[in-house]
C-alpha cells in the first residue's frame, strides 16, 4: 500500500486576515479597511482594483510597512508586521519591499540623474560604490532606460520617469514589489508598456508583483485581480485558457471568471444590482437547492 504523503498548503507570501484600518481625524472615523482578508503567492503578480477611496492604497502602505492596520494580521514572507521593533521595520523597508508611487515626481529625486536615484537606495544599505554603480546600470538596462541614465527627471516623460522609479524600487532586489496606480498619469499605450516592465520583473527576478489600479483592464496583463469594496475583498477575476473545438484543430479561448470570495467566516459581499434587482434590503431567506445556494426575498417562500 502506498504511504499517504500528508499535503501542506505552501505559505503564502502576503497574508492578510481580517484586517481593519480606522482612521481618526478630531471626533470622525473613517473605517478604511473593514475586515479584509487576501492572500499572495511567491512568485506570483496580481492587481487590486477598486473605486477611488475602497482603501486600496491603505493596504499598500501598511503592506510597504508605512502604516499599521488597527486590528487583525498581516504577515509577508513569514514576517509579522505588527510584531516588529522600529530597527526590523527599517530594514523591511530597505530589503523586503519595493514601492512605486502614482505621482511620477514622487518616486524620484528631482536634482539627481536617473543613476543617481537608482544608487540611492543602496547607498543608503551601504552596498560598495563599484557593486552600486555596477548594479544601477544593470537594472536601468533591463528597465530600457540604459540611453537615459544621465538625465535628471524634468528631462525624462512619464514613461521614462516610471520605468527609472521601477529600477529605483528593485535596487536592492526586494522580494515583494508594491505599485500603487503606477500608471495613474499615463496614457494607455505607455501604461500598457509600464505594466509589461513589470510582468517582466516578476519573471525575470521572480519578485511577488501587487499592482494597484482603478483601470480594470490590468487583469490582461496578471494571473488575477482582486477588487475591494469598502474595504474589503469582494471579488476575484481570473484568466482561464480554456480550448475551443472547432473543425480543424482545437483553439486556445481565454475567458474571464469571477469569482466571489469568501472570507474566514463565510461572509460574503452580494452585488448591489442583484439586491436591487430582487428588492432585498435587510433579511432575505437562505436554502440549499440541488447543490447551489439560493437567496430569496423576505415575502418569497422556497
Ligand atoms: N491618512 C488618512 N487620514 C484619514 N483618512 C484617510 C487617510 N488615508 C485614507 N483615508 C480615508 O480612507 C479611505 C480609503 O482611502 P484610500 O486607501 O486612499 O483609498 P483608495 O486608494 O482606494 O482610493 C477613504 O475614505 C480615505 O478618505
Ligand atoms: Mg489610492
Amino acid at each position: 500500500m502506498r504511504k499517504s504523503v500528508e499535503y501542506q498548503e505552501p505559505e503564502p507570501y502576503v497574508l492578510c486576515q481580517d484586517l481593519f484600518k480606522i482612521y481618526k481625524i478630531a471626533d470622525l472615523e473613517v473605517v478604511a479597511l473593514r475586515g479584509l482578508d487576501l492572500k499572495v503567492e511567491t512568485g506570483e503578480i496580481m492587481g487590486i482594483v477598486g473605486a477611488s477611496g475602497s482603501g486600496k492604497s491603505t493596504l499598500l502602505n501598511i503592506l510597504a510597512g508605512y502604516d499599521s492596520p488597527s486590528a487583525g494580521n498581516v504577515t509577508v514572507g513569514g514576517r509579522d508586521l505588527l510584531n516588529m521593533t522600529l530597527r526590523e521595520v527599517m530594514e523591511y523597508r530597505r530589503h523586503e519591499v519595493g514601492f512605486i508611487w502614482q505621482q511620477t515626481s514622487r518616486n524620484l529625486l528631482p536634482f539627481l540623474s536617473a543613476l543617481e536615484n537608482v544608487e540611492l537606495p543602496m547607498m543608503v544599505t551601504g552596498l560598495p560604490t563599484k557593486e552600486r554603480h555596477g548594479r544601477a546600470l544593470e537594472i536601468l538596462e533591463l528597465v530600457e532606460m540604459g540611453h537615459r541614465i544621465r538625465h535628471t527627471p524634468d528631462k525624462l516623460s512619464g514613461g521614462e520617469q516610471q520605468r527609472v522609479a521601477i529600477a529605483v524600487a528593485l535596487a536592492n532586489r526586494p522580494p515583494l514589489l508594491l505599485a500603487d496606480e503606477p500608471t495613474g498619469e499615463l496614457d494607455d499605450y505607455t501604461a500598457g508598456q509600464v505594466l509589461d516592465l513589470l510582468g517582466n520583473v516578476n519573471r525575470e527576478f521572480g519578485t511577488t508583483v501587487i499592482i494597484v489600479t482603478h483601470d480594470p483592464s490590468v487583469v490582461r496583463k496578471v494571473s488575477r485581480v482582486v477588487a475591494i469594496r469598502d474595504g474589503k475583498t469582494s471579488v476575484e477575476l481570473r484568466r482561464r485558457v480554456s480550448f475551443k473545438p472547432t473543425e480543424s484543430e482545437r483553439q486556445e479561448e481565454e475567458v474571464m471568471e469571477e469569482l466571489i470570495l469568501v472570507d474566514g467566516s463565510g461572509r460574503v459581499q452580494i452585488p448591489k444590482e442583484f439586491l436591487d434587482s430582487l428588492k432585498i434590503r435587510e433579511r432575505a431567506r437562505m436554502s440549499m437547492e440541488d447543490g447551489k445556494i439560493a437567496l430569496r426575498p423576505e415575502e418569497e417562500r422556497p
